[in-house]
């Protein structure tokens, strides 16, 4: 495993939330809130990250993440190189580590890498110099750590607390990423009632999810639910003769006004797109249930702190070994997570930075 910190405790590469421990996501979740700003607003902007070049290297599709990382980065300051990389030279045959070569020695400071191979941002942060970090935007179907800081995040923000919630992970829990950096966040935070709800097939091996409980029908898994996590079913990861059959998932596994009355009144649902409308649940039947709220990332909440996650692990895991936090706006949206501390100390006073000659930023 690689190790994700620096010496002096500092995060330097984010590829998992399972290394770290519960104050190290606290912290990440409280700098992710703290640029979290109502939509309509102008989002937080900062000089963090000036002078730092980050690349992002995605060979699996995405929206929301890709998007994030990159309104992450340009906000924090950073020049922003988005690697298409069916038009580079791996498409030529090129290995990934000469590309991360390559892209090292133009001065990139910081890869944000997607893959459907598991191990790859493990294998560019054993190779890449001290001063280049590593952060996973999504690894197959082992790792999406600012997933599973927003998933935490947008559970804080609705609930208030972790000690005490019921969450219910429902559906392809098998192929995914998601499922695996929400249990590592949730259990860290202090979550001691998860269920995971899937029929046999998309159901992890025994020896994954530990302290997890297991649902083979959804009723089970939730009734008094506190938070509903519906999962995509991995398509691109499940092959012909295992792909569930859309009608007849929907009528065992998918999200149905009847089926959410068996939560809390004040449950939340959470899906983390893209999603499959019919399949895993459709919006429509759940925004009109009374007492639930939808909190998916077409809500607002998701979609403001989305990006929130990337600002947090962008900035945590910036070349620049000097502590600085961006001077903000207090928190308007939700409570910090722990009030007794501030979430941001002061922001010291920024020291000179290696200037860019105008234009070339
Ligand atoms: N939730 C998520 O990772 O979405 P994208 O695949 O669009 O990045």
């Amino acid at each position: 495993m690689i190790e994700q910190l620096r010496a002096d405790g500092s995060l330097r590469h984010l590829l998992t939330l399972e290394t770290l421990d519960r104050r190290q996501i606290e912290r990440l979740l409280e700098r992710a809130q703290s640029f979290v700003r109502p939509l309509g607003e102008r989002p937080p902007r900062s000089r963090l990250l000036e002078g730092a070049t980050v690349a992002n290297l995605f060979t699996e599709p995405s929206t929301r993440t890709r998007v994030s990382f990159e309104l992450a980065a340009m906000r924090l300051g950073a020049t922003v190189v988005q690697l298409e990389v069916q038009l580079s030279s791996r498409a030529k045959g090129e290995s990934m580590l000469d590309t991360i070569y390559t892209l090292q020695s133009l001065h990139v400071d910081a890869l944000v890498i997607r893959d459907a191979e598991p191990g790859v941002p493990a294998l560019a942060a054993a190779h890449v110099a001290p001063h280049v970090s590593v952060l996973s935007g999504g690894e197959a179907h082992v790792s999406h750590p600012t997933q599973g800081l927003l998933d935490a995040l947008t559970v804080y923000q609705h609930k208030q607390r972790f000690a005490g919630l019921a969450i219910a992970i429902v559906g392809d829990i098998r192929h995914s990423r998601v499922a695996r950096s929400a249990w590592h966040a949730f259990s860290k935070l202090g979550v001691s009632d998860l269920r995971l709800a899937a029929p046999a097939t998309l159901m992890p091996e025994r020896e994954e999810f530990a302290g997890c409980s297991r649902h083979t029908e959804l009723a089970s898994a939730l009734a008094g639910a506190d938070v509903i996590m519906m999962l995509r079913i991995q398509r691109e990861r499940i092959s012909e003769a295992h792909l569930p059959v859309g009608e007849q998932y929907f009528g065992a596994w998918g999200l149905t006004r009847e089926r959410l009355a068996l939560s809390r009144p004040d449950a939340i649902v959470m899906h983390p797109q893209p999603m499959n409308r019919g399949i895993e649940g459709s919006q429509v039947r759940c925004t009109k249930l009374p007492g639930a709220a939808y909190a998916a990332h077409l809500g607002a909440a998701r979609r403001s702190t989305n990006c929130s996650a990337s600002y947090a692990s962008c900035e945590s895991t910036r070349a620049c070994s000097r502590k600085m936090v961006p001077r903000l706006e207090p928190i308007r949206v939700c409570p910090v997570l722990s009030p007794a501390r501030p979430v941001l100390p002061p922001a010291p006073p920024c020291a000179p930075r290696r200037r860019c000659a105008p234009g070339r930023g």
